[in-house]
């Protein structure tokens, strides 16, 4: 039975064309595996604190005091049993949503999620399958190249061990007609990669 972890970064709860797209990604991965199961994370209902001095030190092994690692581990371990990711990421000021960053803060592990051996930085998460859905009210052309939007997304994910990664780009939803007909050619690629 194959595990599908959806993340949600979208402000808008309504009429957000990254979640319409990952609602159109999860019919087509449900028709694929009709056993599977799917896990949500949706970071605008369920916002993910910013780390603490606490959280990172328990991280590096100091003695937690309270329940410090809990919720790192709640998502370290979502990760982990899953075999896809999708996510699904508007871009704001030129960068991924803040919610979608403090996820990254709690699951960039070491030890559980990447390790330092040898001098070298190893990523632990092996053999998973991520699709991160963008949207972006700019022309991708004339905004990607300078931010690095999607270069931070994938070396993050390569930090952790996840280099299986495509990205979908949803660009020029300022312009509504513009926005329908990348929504329509996004779905139609979707169809041929789940
Ligand atoms: C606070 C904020 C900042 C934004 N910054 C940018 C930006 O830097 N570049 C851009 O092209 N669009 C920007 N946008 C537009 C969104 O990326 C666009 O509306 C996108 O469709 C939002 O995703 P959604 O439709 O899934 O909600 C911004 C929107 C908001 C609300």
């Amino acid at each position: 039975m194959k595990t599908l972890l959806r993340i949600d970064s979208s402000i808008r709860l309504t009429d957000s064309f990254s979640r319409e797209v990952g609602n159109h990604f999860v019919s087509r991965w449900q028709e694929k595996h009709p056993t599977g199961k799917i896990i949500t994370r949706d970071l605008q209902v369920n916002p993910i604190p910013h780390l603490t001095q606490q959280t990172v030190q328990a991280f590096f092994g100091g003695q937690p005091t309270g329940d410090e690692l809990e919720l790192s581990d709640v998502l370290i371990n979502e990760i982990t049993v899953s075999d896809e990711l999708l996510i699904t990421c508007p871009m704001y000021n030129f960068q991924i949503p803040s919610t979608l960053k403090a996820y990254f803060d709690h699951v960039v592990r070491v030890n559980k999620t990447f390790q330092h051996k040898r001098g070298e930085y190893v990523g632990l998460l092996k053999n998973k399958k991520c699709s991160i859905l963008a949207t972006m009210g700019g022309k991708k052309e004339d905004i990607n190249r300078e931010t690095g939007f999607e270069s931070y997304l994938r070396n993050i994910l390569g930090f952790i061990g996840i280099t299986d990664t495509e990205i979908y780009c949803i660009d020029g939803t300022a312009n509504p007609e513009h926005a329908t007909e990348r929504m329509v050619e996004i779905k139609n690629k979707i169809i041929n990669s789940i």
